[in-house]
């Protein structure tokens, strides 16, 4: 086991999930946030955040001593070997990455960091961060090391426990490869020993951005693809199959939806384009990326539109699934919650229905109030259109002939192609796919 304990400031999902998984590892970890009110319920196990796997490892951290809760980045830090900055960096509402979190807990706990610690990046952060932080720091004893997380929601314990690689990047090799030493043992979900990756801090600042919009590219191609394959006659499941099938392509995120969302993507795909325009590089293909995002999540209302007659004016629509993707309860830049806003100001009546989500939306961030239902039948009832949006496993076992009770007549239109269309059919509704014939 390494020697000195790990601090890990900021208790988010990526924070949480790192501080908890480095316990289970066998290391000594002090997760510090400001909210005193989460640290005293995270204290007693309470898990914040919905996310497969993770109650059952943070009891077992908590009850063997090896993970504790304390409120402030000072305390956490004080005394420890490793600080892993998991802090948020927003969008600061021009693309860039809003730093100020950052560096203002840099300037906080630098002081008072013994001779010898780490100082980990772990939030996404521009290229250059590592830099500035070190010139921030103003300590020569004390090293600057990048080591971005690849966590996806929903999966983020699996994703930690076997990643894909580990990448630590620093002008500081010594200090890189202790932060590598920290993830010894774990394999990747195929049983091979992890790739660790030791890069420069710019390009493994650059390399999680580089991953995302990549990422973010892939799926906007397959979208324009799926737009493209509804006004010839093809199908995109077919055409994501057989470019799938390409060694160098990949099956892995091809399959064609409302757009993508969540915490992550938009963000990074956007302040990856920032940084290219502060350095005077041309990258057309990401603000394309966003754009082609944008006209994904049009194109769904158009064909929602067009299943409610071409007006959408007072037209009861159910909007199966909320989140930004199925496995999460999290809502932040949902496509299904951008078709809920363009929905909405064409005057539709929206009712909506999510496993994760009890309560009412309420207006929030730009998004529209969405009165929630139980099941996805009362969603339905009484909706002239039904929009599956989320690709929850459930909605792909729903019983059809149910819906056609509570809403006879409707028509579904199926953003993420889970339902089976003869089975909508003989219920005697019609089904909309994405991307392919109905
Ligand atoms: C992402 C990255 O995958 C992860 O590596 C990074 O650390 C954080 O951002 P996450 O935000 O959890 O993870 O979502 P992800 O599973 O990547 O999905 C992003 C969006 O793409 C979702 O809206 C999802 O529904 C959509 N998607 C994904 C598709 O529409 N089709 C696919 O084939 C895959």
């Amino acid at each position: 086991m390494a020697e000195g304990r790990i601090a890990v400031i900021g208790t988010g999902y990526v924070g949480l999930t790192s501080g908890t998984c480095l316990a289970h590892l066998g290391h000594e970890v002090v997760c510090g946030d400001v909210d005193p009110d989460k640290v005293e319920r995270m204290s007693r196990g309470e898990v914040p955040i919905f996310e497969d796997g993770l109650q059952e490892l943070m009891t077992e951290g908590i009850e063997s001593g090896r993970l504790t809760f304390v409120h402030g980045a000072e305390k956490a830090a004080e005394g420890a070997k490793y600080i892993f900055l998991c802090l948020p960096t927003p969008d600061g509402g021009d693309g860039r990455a809003d730093l100020r979190i950052v560096h203002q807990v840099v300037a906080e706990i630098g002081p008072l960091l013994d001779p010898g610690a780490v100082l980990v990046t772990k939030s996404t952060v521009p290229v250059g961060t590592a830099k500035q932080i070190t010139a921030t720091l103003a300590r020569d004893d004390v090293a600057v090391v990048s080591n971005p997380e690849f966590l996806q929601e929903g999966t983020a314990v699996k994703n930690f426990m076997n990643p894909d690689r580990v990448v630590v990047g620093s002008d500081d090799r010594a200090a890189a490869e202790a932060v590598a030493k920290l993830y010894d043992g774990l394999t990747t979900s195929s049983g091979k020993p992890v790739t660790m990756l030791i890069t420069s801090a710019e390009s493994s600042e650059l390399i999680k951005y580089a991953s995302n919009a990549f990422l973010a590219m892939k799926l906007s191609f397959i979208n324009s693809i799926a737009g493209l394959a509804e006004v010839v006659g093809a199908d995109v499941h077919e055409i994501a199959g057989g470019m799938g099938l390409d060694d160098r392509i990949g099956p892995k995120f091809l399959r064609a939806g409302p757009g993508w969302g969540g915490s992550c993507f938009p963000k990074d795909t956007k302040a990856l384009a920032a940084i290219a325009l502060d350095y005077s590089v041309p990258f057309p293909l990401l603000d394309a990326t966003t754009i082609a995002n944008e006209q994904a999540q049009e194109r769904v209302t158009d064909r929602i539109r067009e299943a409610a007659g071409g007006d959408l004016a007072g037209v009861p629509i159910a909007l199966w699934g909320l989140t930004f993707k199925a496995g999460t309860d999290d809502l932040r830049d949902s496509p299904a919650l951008e078709v809920a806003l363009r929905l909405d100001t064409e005057r539709a009546q929206l009712r909506g229905y999510d496993p994760t989500v009890k309560a009412d939306l309420p207006p929030k961030n730009g998004y529209p109030a969405v009165p929630v239902a139980a099941d996805p039948y009362a969603a339905a009832e009484g909706a002239r259109v039904v929009v599956l949006l989320t690709e929850w496993p459930e909605f792909a076992d729903i019983d059809i002939a149910r819906v056609a009770q509570v809403a006879p007549g409707a028509v579904i239109v199926d953003a993420r192609n889970l339902l089976d269309a003869q089975q909508v059919l003989d219920a005697g509704l019609r089904l909309v796919p994405l991307g392919r014939k109905g």
